[in-house]
């Protein structure tokens, strides 16, 4: 196995706790058209694009709309989330991240950004995140979605770095996948039962350190 030079970190549930913003948006968007939408259905949104996610909301609410229709609802369940992050801030950092990504940038190992989220730099400059990264690769420059490896080998070439040196840390199936389709080895952050796929999951980057990540 090749030393380790580059993480890639996802944004929604490994950095920051935004799950829960999607959720009370979509939910509110679901009540809206007359279904109810429970957090065991929020879990397969995760990591997933924004229109997917309608879609996958639409067939649990058993509702087709045309296509108009569901831009348009994109883009009110958007304008809600953007509504309940614009107050963001540090405290929202999930225990541990940005003390990993500290102890990673004083070993000299570069960081990355792999994210779906079109909103992504919103999140990283009301965190103050958004200094610490060396590549920042979200939704707005991807064309395919997780499990599709493209925002993962795009961060690795913005990078410079091969993918066989690359980790990645991620808490969705997905991500995951696309992780091991990029060439890249992975940490789950959540639990094994969807995770299993990583080289190794963990239940937060809490105490987790770059000796231990060396190890993978
Ligand atoms: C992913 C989230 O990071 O980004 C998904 O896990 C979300 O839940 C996706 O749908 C797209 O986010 P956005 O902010 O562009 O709607
Ligand atoms: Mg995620």
């Amino acid at each position: 196995m090749s030393s380790i030079t580059a993480c890639l970190f996802d944004l929604d549930g490994v950095l920051v706790d935004t799950a829960k913003y999607h959720y009370i948006a979509w939910k509110r968007l679901a009540n809206e058209l007359g279904f109810d939408f429970t957090e065991q259905d929020n879990e397969r949104l995760k990591g997933v694009s924004r229109m997917a996610s309608l879609n996958i909301l639409l067939e649990i609410g058993g509702v087709t709309l045309d296509e108009i229709t569901k831009m348009a609802l994109a883009e009110k369940k958007n304008a809600w989330y953007v509504e309940y992050i614009s107050n963001m801030d540090k405290s929202e950092i999930l225990p541990g991240a940005l003390e990993f990504i500290q102890a990673l940038k004083e070993r000299g190992i570069k960081v990355a950004l792999g994210s779906a989220s079109k909103n992504a730099m919103l999140i990283l400059n009301n965190t103050g995140l958004t200094p610490y990264f060396d590549a920042i690769i979200d939704g707005t420059k991807t064309s395919q979605a997780k499990p599709d490896p493209e925002v993962f080998t795009l961060g690795a070439r913005e990078l410079g770095t091969e993918p066989e040196a690359c980790v990645v840390f991620e808490d969705a199936e997905a991500g995951i996948e696309a992780a091991t389709r990029a060439g890249m080895r992975s940490v789950g952050i959540g639990s094994s039962e969807t995770l299993g796929q990583a080289n190794l999951v963990l239940p937060s980057l809490e105490g987790f350190t770059v000796d231990r990540l060396l190890e993978l």
